[in-house]
């Protein structure tokens, strides 16, 4: 079954409720009303109720009417909230009238409902700044337990003939968030790629941390990272099937695994490749994107307590329907692995 194909249904199985800050923003309100059409997920708009009603009947939406609508100059909301975010934020100084202020910001306000359990995730960024929709949820929602550090992944869907990773999909990661990882923080990446495969994939974790090094080839201290940060994943998931430091094709290349990394647990078979800064992640995924006519489905945000999903400013409607899909998938497997 194709990756979409299977995670709309598995998102239509456990129906999850999605905030969308930017709620009167027209392509995510296009993709609002299919999601509603579709059954997939219950959305709720953040924005001017009238305005979004209208737009919804200039575009004939007609599925908006029926998405919870909340209005961030309500000053019920506020109150609701406010609390909360003060409660988070005070020990950084915030104060109770910033508090309120913060929470009238759709895009904490969003974060705001996940923290409290009204919604399950949250999609933005068709006209925020990914730095604005990452640093709300860094505030609010932050990590899950054991993780410290919020990374993204891309999931590589490879074409027909290129048999690598599992099922056709490679999952990247870090391509987006974190510079310069230390050892701990390259472990932590990991641990979240792997749950990235397993809800978002739906492959069975094996995970390579990649190096220019395999198995001590080469010596140098950004390869005594990779080597601390896989030990310390080990530490943190015995059971994850995972091995470092290797270069690319110990990690994907069962022939070349069997030469450069024979006792490798993975056998040349990793479908999660972790790069040890994020110049490598993003350069690899945009390179393997455009030679190898790959396609590139992401950044999937991993590690926060709950989903949060960041689009690209010049996202269409489709890409905002499959990232609320992503994202319910996320909801269900973070709430499966409490
Ligand atoms: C999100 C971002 C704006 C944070 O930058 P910043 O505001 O300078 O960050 P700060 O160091 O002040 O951190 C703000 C908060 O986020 C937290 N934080 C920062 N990076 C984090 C990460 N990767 N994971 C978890 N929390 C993080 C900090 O701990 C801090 O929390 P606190 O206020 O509770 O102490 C920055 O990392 C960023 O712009 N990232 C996006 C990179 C990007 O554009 N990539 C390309 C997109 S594909």
């Amino acid at each position: 079954m194709k990756l979409f194909d299977r995670l709309t249904r598995c998102a239509k199985e456990n129906p999850q409720r999605i905030v969308l800050p930017e709620g009167s923003e027209p392509r995510t309100l296009t993709a609002a009303d299919r999601i509603i059409a579709d059954d997939i997920a219950k959305i709720i708009l953040i924005g001017d109720p009238e305005e979004i009603y209208h737009m919804a009947n200039d575009m004939n939406l007609t599925h908006i009417k029926e998405a919870e609508i909340v209005n961030p100059c309500d000053e019920k909301v506020i109150d609701k909230y406010a609390p909360l975010l003060y409660e988070l934020r005070k020990t950084k100084g915030i104060t109770e009238e910033e508090a309120r202020l913060t929470t009238a910001n759709p895009l904490y306000l969003g974060c705001l409902m996940v923290k409290a359990g009204d919604a399950d995730g949250q999609v933005a960024g068709a006209m925020n700044t990914t730095g604005n929709v990452l640093r709300a949820a860094f505030q609010v929602i932050k990590t899950q337990p054991g993780i410290s550090v919020v990374s993204g992944a891309f999931l590589m869907l490879l074409p027909e003939g290129l048999n690598y990773g599992t099922d056709g999909i490679l999952v990247f990661a870090d391509c987006a968030v974190v510079p310069d990882p230390s050892a701990p923080e390259l472990a932590q990446i990991a641990i979240s790629a792997a749950q990235t495969a397993r809800d978002i994939a739906g492959i069975e974790p094996r995970v390579a941390i990649l190096s220019f090094s395999t198995k001590g080839s080469a010596r140098h201290d950004r390869v005594d990272k990779v080597i601390e940060a896989t030990r310390i994943a080990h530490e943190m998931n015995p059971d994850l099937i995972l091995d470092g430091e290797l270069q690319s094709d110990a990690a994907i290349v069962p022939s070349v695994c069997n030469k450069k990394a024979p006792n490798s647990p993975l056998n040349g078979r990793a479908n999660v490749l972790v790069f040890p800064s994020l110049e490598v992640g993003n350069i690899a995924y945009k390179l393997v994107q455009r030679l190898g006519n790959v396609e590139a489905v992401g950044p999937v945000l991993q590690g926060l307590a709950a989903p949060v999903n960041d689009l690209s400013r010049g996202c269409y409607p489709e890409d905002i329907y499959k990232t609320i899909i992503m994202t319910c998938n996320q909801a269900i497997g973070i709430k499966s692995n409490k």
